[in-house]
């Protein structure tokens, strides 16, 4: 590790209150002790309760993280979320080391929209937004996304997969993709929503994914890559187990600390920018699904 890097790590994570974004809290605040906890979580009291464990689990947390009230679906709160946090590093003296858009849905209740607000548009805002406050040359960013990307891809139509794997994709065709499958599901009946509706998570984090090469192009003093955690036991994934009668452990899911490994590779380590890893910590394409232990990809 640059030993550069230990001078001071202000770390924002979104959606920190519960899963696997608590568990890279938690794994942050015991492992490195340089680092803040910029705790990022849309609801107050979850955020207190959330915080409170924390402190009552790592004695050493104590004056390690602030709360910032942030819904990634939304600009206005993303940007009051901004301006707060630059208030506390200009405070500080100090500029934002990382970010790691964590928050994330599978399924809303309202359609296929607010999963793409969240997955898609939210890590989109949240480094339009933040972008200036990171320190150049040293700063990462870590967009979780998830093997559904490749796996979507390695699925859908060629005009998307040709579009999302392009490296020089922009912003433009990747916000057009979103509003197409928005239209689509506006369009559709009954049983092409239901398979719209178990297409968009896959579909929203393929566009995380190219969002992420995009990223990287724009933003070159810093790196920024993407992960997926591997499949882990959270509110978002027991339910699956539920309706197969099956326990998480039978699914093969791992503990939110075991999810923790990318994300923590991509902060913490030298790396490059631009891609996308496995939960081991090793490269995978972004259009075919890589299992752990596989050879790394070098395309
Ligand atoms: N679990 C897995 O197997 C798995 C696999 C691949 C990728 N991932 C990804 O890992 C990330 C974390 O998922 P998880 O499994 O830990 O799920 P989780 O336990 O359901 O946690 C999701 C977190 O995101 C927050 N969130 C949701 N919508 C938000 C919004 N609009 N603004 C701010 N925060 C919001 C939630 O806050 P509330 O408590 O307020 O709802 C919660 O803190 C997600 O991006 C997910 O897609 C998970």
């Amino acid at each position: 590790m640059n030993s550069t890097l230990k001078k001071s790590q202000t770390i924002l994570i979104t959606g920190a209150n519960k899963g696997i974004g608590f568990a890279i809290v938690e794994a942050l605040l015991e492992r490195f002790p340089e680092t803040h906890i910029l705790f990022g979580c849309r609801n107050k009291n979850r955020s207190a309760a959330a915080i409170d464990r924390l402190k009552s689990k790592i004695p050493s947390s104590t004056g390690r993280m602030d709360e910032i009230i942030l819904d990634v679906s939304k600009q206005n709160s993303i940007q009051n979320a901004a301006s707060q946090i630059e208030t506390l590093l200009t405070q500080r003296g100090l500029r934002l080391y990382g970010i790691v858009n964590n928050a994330g849905i599978m399924y809303s209740p309202t359609g296929v929209e607010e999963v793409i607000r969240v997955n898609t548009l939210g890590p989109k805002y949240v480094l339009d937004y933040f972008c200036h406050l990171l320190e150049p040359d040293i700063g990462r960013v870590v967009n979780i996304t998830s093997a559904a990307g490749p796996n979507y891809l390695s699925r859908c139509s060629a005009r998307t997969r040709k579009i999302l794997t392009n490296q020089e994709v922009s912003w433009k065709q990747i916000e057009e993709l979103t509003k197409e499958f928005i239209q689509q599901y506006q369009d559709s009946n009954d049983s092409e929503r239901e398979l719209l509706n178990s297409n968009v998570y896959g579909f929203s984090k393929a566009c995380a994914n190219a969002l992420t090469m995009q990223q990287a192009r724009s933003y070159t003093t810093v790196k920024i890559n993407a992960c997926t955690p591997g499949f882990i036991e959270t509110d978002m994934t027991v339910p699956i187990a539920q309706n197969q009668g099956r326990s998480p452990r039978d699914m093969g899911m791992k503990t939110p600390a075991q999810g923790t490994a990318s994300c923590i590779h991509l902060l913490m380590n030298d790396v490059n920018t631009g891609h996308y890893f496995g939960s081991d910590c090793v490269r995978s394409p972004i259009d075919k699904y890589r299992a752990p232990g596989a050879p790394a990809f070098n395309g």
